[in-house]
C-alpha cells in the first residue's frame, strides 16, 4: 500500500523572527540559512536546504506539516485516494512546489483542520552539509525524516482513522494516562518508517495546534549540551530530562519563541517491521520529564 515515508518539513509561524533566530541557532544548534532581515527564517539540520520555515505572523504555531512518499506513483495513488475519500485536494504549483523544493505537491486539510503538503522528490544538496552554528554531532535525519511532530486535536479517532487509513501510517501504541502535567491525556503515536513515531495525536488545552516537535540529536552528550545552553539562555526549560515509556528517548523540553514546546532528544527507538503488536502505556515516561511551567 502506498504511503507517507517521512515528516518532510514544517511551517511555523512566529511573531518575533528575531527570537527564532536566536533560538534556532544559539539553543538548537540549526543553522539558520536566511540572511538577517529576510522575510522568513530557514532553519538546515542536514543535507537538504532547510527542514524548519519560520514566517513571520500572528499565529505562533505550526501551519503547515509538510509530509513526504518515496516516488511520484505513491504521489498518484494517494492523491486518487485522498479524492475517493471526498478530501479536498488542490494541486501545489509550480511557484509553490519550487518554493518547497519539491516535484510535485498536493495540498489538504486533515479532519482536525491542518494544512498537510504532500510532496515527493525533494531537493538535495549534499554538496552543502549541514554546518552547525556550534560544535554538534547533527541530527537523526535521513530515512527517519525530520523527526516527529505531536499535534493537538480533538476528534482524536477522526484525525487518527485519516492518518492511517488514507496516508498509510501505522500506529504504534497508545497512551491513557490520568495525570500528563495535572490533566488526563489520552496520545495515539504513528509511524511511517522505523522511527517510532513521527506522528502524536491528543488533545491538550494548549490553544494552539502543536503540542511540541522533537529533534533527535545522534551524538547522546549533545542533549547535555544544549541544556546547558538553554540555562545560560532567556529560553525556558519546560520538561525535565527523562526518558519516554514508549519511543525510549531521552529528552528534555524547551520552550521556544512562540511559546511551542521543542523536545530534544537521544536514542529514539527503532520499530523493526516485524513489530507490529500494538501497546498502551499509562504513563508518558519511565522516568524524569516533570512539567516545570503551570500555565
Ligand atoms: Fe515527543
Amino acid at each position: 500500500m502506498a504511503q507517507v515515508k517521512r515528516l518532510a518539513y514544517v511551517q511555523m509561524e512566529a511573531t518575533d523572527l528575531d527570537a527564532w533566530r536566536d533560538f534556532a541557532s544559539n539553543v538548537l544548534a540549526c543553522e539558520v540559512v536566511s540572511a538577517p532581515g529576510a522575510a522568513d527564517l530557514r532553519l538546515k539540520v542536514d543535507d537538504r536546504p532547510w527542514r524548519i520555515q519560520v514566517t513571520q505572523g500572528p499565529r505562533n504555531d505550526i501551519v503547515v506539516m509538510g509530509l513526504e512518499v518515496d516516488c511520484g506513483e505513491d504521489f498518484a495513488t494517494i492523491r486518487a485516494r485522498l479524492a475517493d475519500a471526498g478530501v479536498d485536494v488542490r494541486v501545489g504549483g509550480n511557484d509553490a512546489c519550487e518554493a518547497r523544493g519539491v516535484r510535485e505537491m498536493l495540498c489538504f486539510r486533515d479532519p482536525a483542520g491542518m494544512e498537510v503538503e504532500l510532496s515527493y522528490g525533494a531537493l538535495m544538496r549534499p554538496q552543502q552539509p549541514f554546518h552547525a552554528p556550534l560544535a554538534h554531532g547533527g541530527f537523526v535525519t535521513g530515512e527517519q525524516g525530520l523527526g516527529h511532530v505531536m499535534l493537538v486535536v480533538e476528534n482524536v479517532e477522526e484525525v487518527h482513522r485519516f492518518y492511517c487509513d488514507l496516508l498509510g501510517f501505522v500506529t504504534s501504541d497508545f497512551v491513557s494516562t490520568a495525570n500528563y502535567g495535572g490533566q488526563k491525556g489520552n496520545f495515539v503515536f504513528m509511524r511511517c518508517n522505523a522511527r517510532h513515531h513521527s506522528l502524536a495525536i491528543g488533545y491538550l488545552p494548549l490553544g494552539r495546534r502543536l503540542g511540541h516537535l522533537m529533534l533527535q540529536v545522534r551524538d547522546f552528550d549533545d542533549v547535555g549540551r544544549a541544556l546547558d545552553r538553554v540555562h545560560q539562555s532567556r529560553f525556558r526549560q519546560t520538561r525535565a530530562l527523562g526518558r519516554h515509556i514508549n519511543d525510549r528517548m531521552f529528552s528534555f523540553y524547551v520552550e521556544s519563541p512562540s511559546g511551542v514546546q521543542v523536545e530534544y532528544g537521544w536514542g529514539g527507538l527503532e520499530v523493526e517491521a516485524e513489530d507490529l503488536d500494538v501497546k498502551t502505556y499509562d504513563v508518558t515516561s519511565a522516568w524524569g520529564h516533570q512539567h516545570l511551567l503551570v500555565k
